[in-house]
Formats: C-alpha cells, structure tokens, sequence
C-alpha cells in the first residue's frame, strides 16, 4: 500500500492508476470505515484500485466543535486500510488542500437545512467543498459511504447529481457494535455509563420501526414512542433532534410510509451520537 502526501504525487499516482474505488475518511478509523474499505475492495475486483483519504477537514467543524481534540492516529489508520485492501492512502496536510487565500466554497441550500445541518450551521458547505476538492484530486470512479450519516450521503449524491461529477455512489449499511450502538469515532469520547445507555438509540428506532410494520403510521406517535423509550432507559442522553422524513429529499413528513427514514441525534456528554433507520417494506 502506497502512502501519498501530495498533490503532486497523487496526480502522478492518478496517471497510471485505472479505474478506482475511493473511500473519504477523516482517520480514527474503526471497524465501520474497514468495511467500507472491504467493500471498495469488492467493487474494484483484483484489476481496479483502492483508494483512501485520511483528512480531518478543518472546514467542517463549527467553532465550538472537536476540530483539535479530534482524534489523529495515522499509523493504525494505515494498517487497518492495508488489511482491509486498500492500495492507496492520500494523508494531506491541511496547507496541501486548502490555499491560505481561498475563496471558494460549495454551498447546499436545501437537504442541509434540517436534522444535523439544523444545529451545525455550515458544516455540510465544508463537507460538499472537501468531498468536491477530494473528488477533483483523486479522480475516482466510484466512492463509497456509510449509511450512518445518512444526511450527508443524501447531499453527497445530490452534490455528484448538480455538479456533474462522474463519481458512482454506493451507500453501505451501518457497522454496529454486538449491543447495536452505531459504531463512530466519537464513542470513545463517552463514559463507561453513558457507554452503557448508547445502544438504547438503536432500540428506540427498531421499537418504532416495529410499530410501523405493525400499522402505526402517524408521526407523532412514533417519535413519542421513542422519547418515551429514551427517557426510560438513556437518562444521560440530551435530545438534539428525532425526525421522520423522506429518504430523498429529507423534508419531515406527518404520516410514516415506504421509504421513509427515522433519524436522531442524542447528546450523551461531549459525545453527539447519530443514527437513524430505514422504513421500507
Ligand atoms: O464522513 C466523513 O468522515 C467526512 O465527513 C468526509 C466525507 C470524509 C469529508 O470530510
């Protein structure tokens, strides 16, 4: 596995490089982004390239979020990308990606209005802008993301769809602990307690979706039957935001019907945990 650094020798990489399945990541990478990786392993087969991206984009953080604390750990990150097939690192430098006089950046003016965009003014500008730029630099064929930040792989297929950008999107399905909690790099910031209570969002979400295949389609109802849940068994979790929307276009709906989505945000300490499930019969 190759480890570049610079734009210059990623575009010397790119000349001879093929077709390529490419997977951005921010690093502190764990068992989710590995099976990302496998999965970009599977659809280049033995004759395309894999490719990763290992940068904690500044842009995407809000002033008073975990942009310094946010955790760097290159050397496991690396061995855990070459044992899942990777065949390409691309570790910038900030000052490698982004002038000290830039000036442009990518807005998304709808999809990142609700859910975790409602409460990070700007962040999914910064995600667009880095995922544009990594795009431009990489040249990939296909990328791959997980389903976790299902917001940010809807605004990603629609950055692709109004920019014309040649890129294939494939959405992966969430990689879960044993008890279910959504595997993130932000769980190691939680307490053993609130550790203990974390998986009640996944529960919250399958009780509800149960609910649903079982005849309960008003909204309303749904997201109290998980509120209820959640202050019964997640006492040291902070609602941020539960919802119910459309897959596509994110936009909240009153009655939950096929392909509809229930996603939440729960603050458990300095920890925002998201995850979200899929009604579809
Ligand atoms: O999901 C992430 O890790 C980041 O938002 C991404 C897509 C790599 C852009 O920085």
């Amino acid at each position: 596995m190759t480890l570049i650094e610079t734009v210059a020798d990623l575009r010397a990489w790119r000349k001879t490089a093929g077709h390529v399945v490419f997977v951005p990541t921010m690093g502190a990478l764990h068992e989710g982004h590995a099976t990302l990786v496998r999965e970009a392993r599977q659809l280049a087969g033995k004759d395309a390239r894999v490719a990763a991206s290992i940068f904690v984009n500044p842009l995407q953080f809000g002033p008073n979020e975990d942009f310094d604390r946010y955790p760097r750990t290159l050397e496991a990150d690396m061995a855990m990308c070459e044992a899942a097939g990777a065949d390409m690192i691309f570790a910038p430098a900030v000052r490698e990606v982004y002038h000290p006089d830039r000036s442009i950046k990518i807005l998304e003016t709808s999809l990142s209005n609700v859910l975790c965009g409602a409460s990070r003014p700007g962040h999914f500008d910064g995600v667009c802008t880095v995922v544009a730029k990594l795009f431009n630099l990489v040249q990939p064929d296909e990328a791959v993301f997980g389903k976790k930040d299902y917001q940010q792989l809807a605004i990603i297929r629609r950055l692709v769809r109004d920019l014309d950008i040649p890129v294939v999107i494939h959405g992966i399905e969430t990689v879960r602990e044993p008890d279910g909690l959504a595997m993130s790099s932000r769980n190691r910031y939680l307490s053993p307690q609130e550790r203990a209570e974390a998986p009640t969002l996944r529960q919250a979400l399958l009780a509800a979706r149960e609910a649903w295949l079982s005849g309960v389609t008003g909204t309303s109802r749904l997201l109290s039957l998980m509120r209820a849940h959640l202050a019964e068994h997640a006492r040291l979790g902070r609602e941020d935001y539960i919802t119910l929307v459309d897959q596509q276009t994110l936009q909240p709906l009153d009655i939950a019907r096929n392909h509809s989505l229930i996603a939440l945000a729960v603050w458990f300490g300095k920890a925002r945990l998201i995850d979200n499930i899929e009604l579809s019969r």
